[in-house]
């Protein structure tokens, strides 16, 4: 049965519902990390330890969640971060994703590993608003020809950035998957990368076996250079954790930084993102955009984000537990949870806006 998620308080709610009513094998793979998940535990935790010294009595009646997101105005400074198999979580897919992502005013990054093309994606968005932005989200695999054709295929669509994913020259072990036999369920393929004859999902156990084709152990800052070169987008570079490699990607031609542990699911033990975020701002000194993602599950945290430094934050599984609840319905009421959490935390700070959430709000 389809719940009410009208009735739905918080994003909480939305995991909670997700995991009773998914089957086995996406409900792990999708609230997996590495190992002992104890990076995907902190990224959360880490987020709550930071207290935010609030103001009184400043006028915040005209207040805005309106903000700048790469160059253009969002209605928050909140993305969807790239997920893979979207119509795991349910049969509309990324499309329902897209959709509501366009509805709410926020950009959506695919993944390269959706269910869905990207030029469907982009066709579902601008029918909702013609102005939805998405990005493409890309991994390096060793099919090189593949991967220029997909950021081809991206700006045919009228996406407006690609992310390459830098944090995954191998897949994160995730135990959960490995004891579930995990891979692409029948009926559903990596719609960007599979070619007749060639390799599938549909074969291991565990995304490190069916999906090790789409990744390359051998990626070095060259084959950064090589995509910065072969697109005329503008290239993020994702899963950053320190500050000489935002450095270094910014000096090679970095649009953005996006500070990522990939949620947890690669290098258990890494730092919370909270944690990496203030390097990686410090190193890139202003030239571009630093966004963040891993954890972020309130408007409080997106305050939080901002006031270290950052211009946006994205969100990954809670847009996963929106489509399991209620596809695109689902969707838009997480992101609108987000946004009224976030108009709320505001106000009680006191701050007119987000270009207001300055460094004091943590130390003041
Ligand atoms: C991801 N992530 C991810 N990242 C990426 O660059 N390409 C991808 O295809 C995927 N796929 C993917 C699937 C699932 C099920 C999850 C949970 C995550 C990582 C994602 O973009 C993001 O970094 C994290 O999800 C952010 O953490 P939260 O918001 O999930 O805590
Ligand atoms: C994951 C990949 C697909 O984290 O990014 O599962």
């Amino acid at each position: 049965m389809t719940p009410d998620v009208a009735e739905f308080t918080s994003l909480d709610d939305f995991e909670r519902h997700a995991l009773e009513v998914l089957p086995q094998m996406p409900r792990d793979y999708f609230r997996s990390g590495a190992w002992a998940e104890s990076t995907l535990r902190e990224n959360r935790a880490a987020w709550e330890r930071l207290r935010i010294w609030y103001r009184v009595m400043r006028d915040v009646s005209g207040r805005s969640t309106r903000a700048e997101v790469l160059g253009r105005s969002a209605a928050m400074p909140v993305c969807v971060a790239p997920t893979a198999l979207h119509r795991m979580a349910h049969p509309d897919g990324e499309v329902a994703t897209a959709r509501a992502a366009a509805a709410a005013g926020v950009p959506m990054i695919l993944s390269s590993l959706s269910t869905t093309a990207v030029e469907e994606v982009r066709a579902a968005a601008r029918s909702v608003d013609p102005a939805a932005r998405t990005w493409m989200q890309m991994y390096i695999g060793r099919d090189r020809g593949a991967v220029r054709e997909l950021a081809q295929r991206a700006a045919a669509a009228g996406c407006d950035a690609l992310v390459l994913t830098v944090d995954t020259p191998v897949w994160g072990i995730r135990e959960r998957d490995i004891r579930n036999h995990f891979r692409v369920p029948d009926g559903m393929r990596i719609v960007h990368l599979e070619r007749p004859g060639g390799p599938t999902g549909h074969a291991g156990r565990g995304i490190h076996e069916a999906l090790a084709w789409t990744i390359d152990a051998s990626l070095t800052w060259r084959d950064f250079e090589w995509l910065r070169d072969s697109t005329p987008l503008p290239v993020l570079l994702k899963g950053i954790c320190r500050a000489e490699d935002a450095a270094q990607g910014v000096q090679l031609g970095a649009q953005g930084i996006l500070v990522s542990n990939h949620g947890g699911r690669q290098l258990d033990g890494a730092p919370a993102t909270v944690e990496a975020l203030p390097h990686c701002v410090d190193a890139v000194a202003g030239r571009v955009p630093v966004l963040v993602d891993g954890g972020v599950r309130r408007g409080t945290d997106v305050l939080r984000a901002l006031a270290l430094g950052a211009q946006a934050v994205c969100v990954g599984r809670p847009v996963l537990w929106g489509l399991a609840s209620g596809g695109e319905q689902g969707v838009a009421r997480v992101l609108e949870i987000l946004r009224h959490e976030l108009d709320v935390t505001l106000a009680l700070a006191v701050r007119a806006g987000v270009a207001d959430a300055t460094a004091d709000l943590l130390r003041p």
